[in-house]
């Protein structure tokens, strides 16, 4: 916890004696409430206004979710010289993936220069959920579906147990926290459906379904929040 008077300086708003002087004033409020001297709060879950407006979660970092299409390697550069999600957002301040979605895949990819989030977001130990709808070949039997509910043997190990549910014949949605390579193509494989189409809709508390095959936006400051909140170690 931070007193409140560093957290609004470091933002901008002022030295530390005048954003004591606009606490005392009743100019700051913390998750809606009028704040007090003294205060202490936890910048990257608490909501702190300034005159009713909300002040940044890290001050200078970015957050781009983009909707990654297809044909596009999730690198920040590619010696065979393909296009990279990077070349889609933009290119200042530089920013990186957070993890990565197979060439072939599309759907959603985080991008920021805010490397502690992106250490703690592809970390296996938070195991931040990620949701996908995967085309597959041929129409799984509740077998099949048990199967990749209860973990499946892969090359490198089995599988943690997964969310499943099957939204068409053909088509499985599945939420894992791994981050395997092609893990999901290998899973569905590993049950006898290879996949067809595979598309990540959901990483952690972010889903957008109005973004269109390589548009990208901003994360809101309450996604950026929910992040943290997502990725927190319970001891801190
Ligand atoms: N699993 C896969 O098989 N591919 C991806 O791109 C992501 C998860």
């Amino acid at each position: 916890m931070i007193r409140l008077q560093k957290v609004l300086a470091q933002a901008g708003i002022g030295s530390r004696r005048v954003c004591e002087e606009y606490i005392e004033d009743g100019r700051v409020s913390v998750n809606g409430a009028i704040a007090e001297l003294g205060d202490k709060v936890d910048p990257d879950v608490d909501v702190v206004e300034f005159d009713g407006v909300q002040i940044g979660v890290r001050p200078g970092m970015m957050y781009y979710l983009l909707n990654k299409p297809t044909g596009v390697v999730t690198t920040a550069s590619d010696p065979q010289g393909r296009p990279t999600v990077v070349d889609l957002v933009p290119q200042e301040p530089r920013v990186f993936p957070v993890g990565r979605l197979d060439f072939e895949t599309s759907g959603l990819l985080l991008l920021t220069n805010d490397g502690d989030l992106t250490h703690r977001l592809t970390h296996p130990s938070f195991g931040v959920d990620k949701e996908y709808l995967a085309e597959v070949e041929g129409v799984p039997k509740r077998s099949a579906l048990r199967a990749l509910r209860e973990g499946v043997e892969l090359d490198d190990g089995p599988t943690a147990p997964a969310s499943v549910s099957q939204p068409a014949e053909n088509l499985l949605k599945l939420t894992i926290h791994e981050g395997r390579n092609r893990q999901v193509r290998r899973m569905c494989e590993a049950v006898g459906h290879p996949v067809v189409r595979l598309v990540r809709t959901r990483i952690g508390p972010l889903t957008d379904t109005t973004l269109k095959a390589g548009q990208w936006r901003e994360l809101t400051q309450d996604e950026v929040r929910a992040l943290e909140r997502a990725v927190r170690d319970p001891d801190d």
